[in-house]
Order: structure tokens, then sequence, then C-alpha cells
């Protein structure tokens, strides 16, 4: 076992506490890691799900706080019955697919439906419900496995994918994301963490400030699947090129804020020349704690969602209740719905070649 990187047996014995019966999970192969740096930063990370169960970082003062919602044993992340997806890493296709149905080269598939009539995060049991490999590399770093199986929640093609989570010196949880398919099949991963900068269940977050590095948006439907358009933000409760609290425009009268029950969309992030490449999507500071968090990301969008699910009906592992708004999430993506849009990036991928996508988020104060 490496210095900085404390397989957190005594939290295993944390998350397994309370847990019954379950079908997609073996018990016995679900582990806590911790990774850690100098400053004092930790990040805990569960292979249930390669869910991010916890992110500790200091405010300006110097106080430590877990900023992260999640539960504190297994049997939460589990049973959800809101299904937050707290932390975890979603797929086969993060986000919403329209009724379930795409096309490849004129070939039908039907995958499961989990939200309304529509696909979302991967089905009944998505990658945030299934147990992965895990590999312990260096001194901070957490590389996560799972093969999904041709046909699994209707989904084309074994896909390997690899998910390795690094904490840095720098205060940058790195975010790794690779994946190869023997059939051509949509992938869209991304994180789901949701983050209170205050700390996790210290109340809203409408009073973070804001910035979306996007002029443009991807409006939706009431089911929220997009309507395939791409529209200005200026103007609009969505305009976040220059950060504002989140609160500030979220009570204002707008279709797409009604359809969401407030902040709930893609933002097509501006690129420019960098296509591909990372760039900076996001940045949020609470002011109250100095902390301030940058996202960069290689995917041309981001969904933020803003807990508007979050009932105030369940308490998070310090036994805090989670209110609405509780936390929000900046979920790096290809857009939503994007196997049945065809003016938005293709996330179709092909045997032979590699899923390849990278996101940090860096945690300072100031
Ligand atoms: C995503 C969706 C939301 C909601 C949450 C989970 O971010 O866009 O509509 O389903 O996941 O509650």
């Amino acid at each position: 076992m490496k210095k900085n990187l404390l397989v957190g047996m005594l939290g295993l014995v944390g998350i397994l506490a309370g847990c019954a019966s379950v079908k997609t999970a073996d018990f016995d192969d679900i582990k806590l890691y911790t990774l850690k740096n100098k400053t004092g930063t930790m990040v805990k990370i569960t292979n249930y799900g390669a869910t991010v169960t916890s992110i500790v970082t200091t405010d300006r003062e110097g106080q430590m706080a877990d900023i992260a919602l999640g539960y504190n044993d297994v049997s939460g992340y589990m049973n959800a019955v809101d299904k937050p997806y707290f932390g975890s890493i979603v797929g086969r296709y993060g986000n919403r697919i329209a009724l379930g149905r795409f096309s490849i080269d004129g070939e039908e598939y039907e995958l499961a439906t989990n939200n309304n009539a529509n696909h979302l995060h991967g089905g009944v049991i998505g990658f945030d419900k299934v147990v992965w490999d895990a590999e312990v590399i260096g001194a901070h770093a957490l590389r996560l496995s799972y093969l999904a199986k041709d046909g699994e929640e209707g989904y084309p093609g074994n896909l390997q994918i690899a998910v390795t989570y690094t904490l840095t010196e720098d205060n940058e949880l790195k975010l790794d994301y690779v994946a190869t398919t023997d059939k051509k099949t949509p992938v869209n991963l991304t994180n789901h963490t949701y983050f209170n900068l205050k700390g996790e269940g210290e109340g809203d977050i409408l009073g973070h400030e804001l910035l979306i590095n996007a002029k443009a948006t991807t409006p939706v439907d009431s089911g929220l699947i997009p309507t395939g358009k791409i529209i200005p933000v200026a103007g609009t409760p969505f305009d976040f090129t220059t950060a504002k609290a989140i609160g500030r425009d979220i009570g204002k009268k707008d279709q797409q804020l009604e359809f969401g029950l407030g902040y709930d969309h893609n933002w097509v992030l501006d690129k420019g020349d960098k296509d591909g490449k990372m760039t900076l999507a996001a940045t949020v500071y609470e002011p109250t704690t100095g902390r301030f968090m940058e996202v960069f990301t290689q995917e041309p969008g981001i969904q933020f969602y803003c807990g508007n699910f979050l009932a105030g009906n369940l308490k998070g592992k310090a036994g805090r209740t989670y209110v609405n708004r509780g936390g929000f999430c900046l979920e790096t993506q290809h857009y939503p719905d994007s196997p049945n849009q065809k003016n938005f990036p293709s996330t179709i991928l092909n045997p032979g070649e590699e899923y390849k996508t990278m996101t940090i988020y860096r945690f300072s104060a100031k």
C-alpha cells in the first residue's frame, strides 16, 4: 500500500453496513478507496458505480469540508428511491435518449426506458449500479474498468470501458475515460457528482456564483429531450457567460426553466478552434467559504443540473437533510439524445476506434 493512497478497508466496513439483498452486486467485491494529496484534499471512490462518495477540500480559512453529496453506506446507493445518481459514472449513455430508441446503419435498437418514456443515464441497471474492477495506480490514481455486454440495457456491442480518477498535487480531480467496442454503439460517459461548496448538507446552492463558458444551449421539450435547436443564451436566464448567482434568474418566467423545474439543461461549450481539446467549461465560486471550482473538459457540452429533484426527503452521510437544490452537477458530456439528432456531434463509437476523453475538476479557495 502506498503512503498517500489508503485503500480504505475501514471505510469499506462502513460502506457495507446495512446491506441486505442485492442482485447486481457481489458485496465482497465492493471497496472504498481514498486518494489524498499533500495539501490534505481527499477523495473517496467506491467501485460500486465508480462512484465518488466524498471530496474533502479546504475553504479560505483552511477549514476542511466534504463538498460532495452522498450516502454513508452502499445500500443508499443501491436502493436510492429517487435515483439521484450521487457521484457515479453514468452510462453507457449519460443523459437522455428519446423513447429509448435509435438506429445505426438502418438497424433499430430499443433500450430500457427508465425516465417516463425515455432512456436516462444508461437504463435500469446503468454503469452507476454495477461493480467495476478496481486497480490502484501509483500513489494518486484509481483505475476502474467494466465490460458492458452486447445487449446490456439494449445497447449493441461489448463495450470495454475504463475510468481513471487521479488526484494531483494541484488539487485537480482528473477523470480519464477510455472505451472500445466490437459493434457500433453510442457512448457518452460522465460523472454525476453533486457539489455544494459550503459543504454537503449545508443548505441550498442558490448563492453559488456560476460561470459557464457557453453562448448557446440545446432547449428541450417537456420530457427534457432536446428539440434539436441550438439557441443563444444572451438575454435569457441561461446566460452564465459572466458569473452570476445560480439563484438570480432561476425564478424567472421561462418555459425552459418550467420544463426543467429549474436548470437541467445542456450548454454548448465555446470551444473555438479547440474542438476535442481541454478547455475551461465552467467555474463556481461560493462567497461565504471562498471555495472555488473550475471544470475543464474535452467534451463539447455540459449538463448543468441544480438538484431540482432533491425533495428534502433524504439525509446525507453526516445525517443532514439534502434540501431542494442542495447540490449541483456539472456533467461534461456530448449533447443529450445525440443518436437521434443529426446536427449534434456524433456519439457513435466504431469498432477499432478508441473513445478517449478527459475532464478535470480543480479545487481552490480565495
Ligand atoms: C440528470 C438529469 C436530471 C435528473 C438527474 C438525476 O442530471 O438531467 O433530469 O434526472 O440526472 O436526478
